[in-house]
């Protein structure tokens, strides 16, 4: 570990203050140039006694934009104090998280995990756009049929093909042989390039996909790929159920991952995080960018810095250990409902690292899911709803969910 360390708030503190300092600060320097400023002072005051033990919100109102991709060549110097901590806070996830070695990968705070899948997509069709010759029509998404929705839309909006393989009803995962099928069709419509898109946690079953699977197949195959973890769910929770895992950058074949902190995480929405081995985000570098110091490698241009410090802040106020003990307890707590689940005879599904359960439709009554916000897998038709374990989702909060499933299996039996 050589990132992660828990601060004390106080140090916390100091550190974004002091990086703030080295941010132009729009009030006390001529910064004439740049059509950016701090937070409207008329709605969002700037001396509100408060915000001098407020270092998020003080960065909200300091507002410096973060665009472009600060582990790669220059960046704008305005902001060069708040981008030191977004290139921290990318080390962390890249190195102490997702077991890449030091210095090792590129990466940015992105809007989302929508877009960090699809800066990875956008990428890897660059690559085989620019290195391969290939067309838009001869690249392909491949991903299980559990697969997250910005999958299809990235393919849409970057005019390529995607297809899904199937997956076992109870199981959640794919078959060599499914995957062998799917790609040979692929081929047989002219896909010669696959960008494989492997789940760590799907949105609807924290199911995980093995990528030996599809690396074993797409190889017998003899297609040419490029794989991508999805952890905008799992990623901060997978790591560190299941540490020896094969979704990060110990795998040589993964070359990029996604994270969202605005999931697990509790940090502000605008927080996904896009990370990649070095040598491949220059296939996303718009060189037209160029009023922007560094040009820009990333698809969003303009981002507020504040989402890197939040992210920062919060790991920084667990460190390591204090995040596997609060990934700890949600795990406890699944596990509990899962046994209060067993005894009532409710099917459902659940991947023994995820604290995701997802029960068949069948045995929720439909008050009951209104009634406890259970989220179905497609509303109107729902086969499964969902039960995400997550900090506020405590034992006392599931016991009258288990009884009232528990009460509508004895009127069903
Ligand atoms: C597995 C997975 N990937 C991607 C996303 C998209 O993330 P966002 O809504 O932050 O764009 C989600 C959101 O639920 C997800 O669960």
């Amino acid at each position: 570990m050589r990132h992660w360390k828990k601060l004390k708030k106080s140090e916390i503190r100091k550190r974004v203050f002091d990086a703030l300092a080295e941010n132009t600060d729009f009030a006390e320097k001529e910064t004439l140039g740049v059509p950016a400023s701090h937070l409207d002072d008329k709605v969002f005051y700037q001396d509100a006694p408060f915000l001098s033990d407020a270092p998020f919100l003080t960065t909200l109102i300091k507002n410096p934009n973060h665009i472009g991709c600060h582990t790669l060549g220059t960046s704008e110097s305005f902001f060069k104090g708040t981008q030191e901590i977004e290139r921290e806070l990318i080390a962390i996830c890249a190195e102490d998280i997702l077991r890449a070695p030091a210095k090792s990968c590129d990466g940015y705070v992105s809007s989302g995990g929508t877009e960090a899948n699809m800066q990875a997509i956008w990428i890897y069709r660059n690559y085989f756009v620019r290195e391969r010759g290939a067309e838009h029509r001869e690249i392909a998404v491949l991903c299980s049929d559990d697969f997250h929705y910005s999958m299809s839309k990235a393919a849409d909006v970057l005019g390529i093909r995607h297809a899904a393989v199937p997956v076992d009803r109870e199981m959640r995962s794919v078959s060599e042989a499914d995957i062998a099928r799917t790609v040979a069709d692929l081929k047989a419509s002219d896909v010669k390039y696959f960008i494989v898109v492997v789940n760590m946690m799907t949105t609807m079953f924290g199911s995980v996909d093995d990528p030996d699977t599809y690396v074993r197949a797409l190889e017998t195959s003899e297609a040419e790929f490029k794989m991508h973890a999805d952890g905008a769910y799992g990623g901060f929770i997978y790591p560190f159920t299941n540490a020896d895992n094969a979704l990060d950058f110990s795998n040589p074949h993964i070359t990029s991952v996604t994270l969202d902190a605005h999931k697990m995480v509790q940090a502000p929405y605008g927080t996904g995080i896009f990370i990649i081995r070095k040598g491949w985000m220059q296939y996303a570098n718009t060189k037209e960018a160029s009023y922007v110091e560094g040009e820009d490698y990333t698809l969003i241009g303009s981002r507020s810095g504040a989402n890197a410090v939040a992210v920062w802040m919060i790991l920084m106020t667990y460190g390591r250990y204090g995040w596997e003990e609060k990934i700890a307890v949600l795990m406890k707590r699944t596990d509990w409902l899962c046994r209060e689940l067993d005894g009532a005879g409710v099917k459902y599904f659940r991947n023994p690292n995820a604290n995701i359960v997802t029960v068949h439709a069948a045995h929720v009554p439909e008050e009951t899911a209104r009634r406890f916000g259970l989220v179905p897998d497609a509303h109107g038709n729902p086969a499964f709803y969902k039960i995400v374990v997550m900090d506020h989702v405590t034992i006392d909060k599931l016991i009258p969910l288990t009884k009232a499933l528990k009460a509508a299996r004895k009127t069903m039996v």
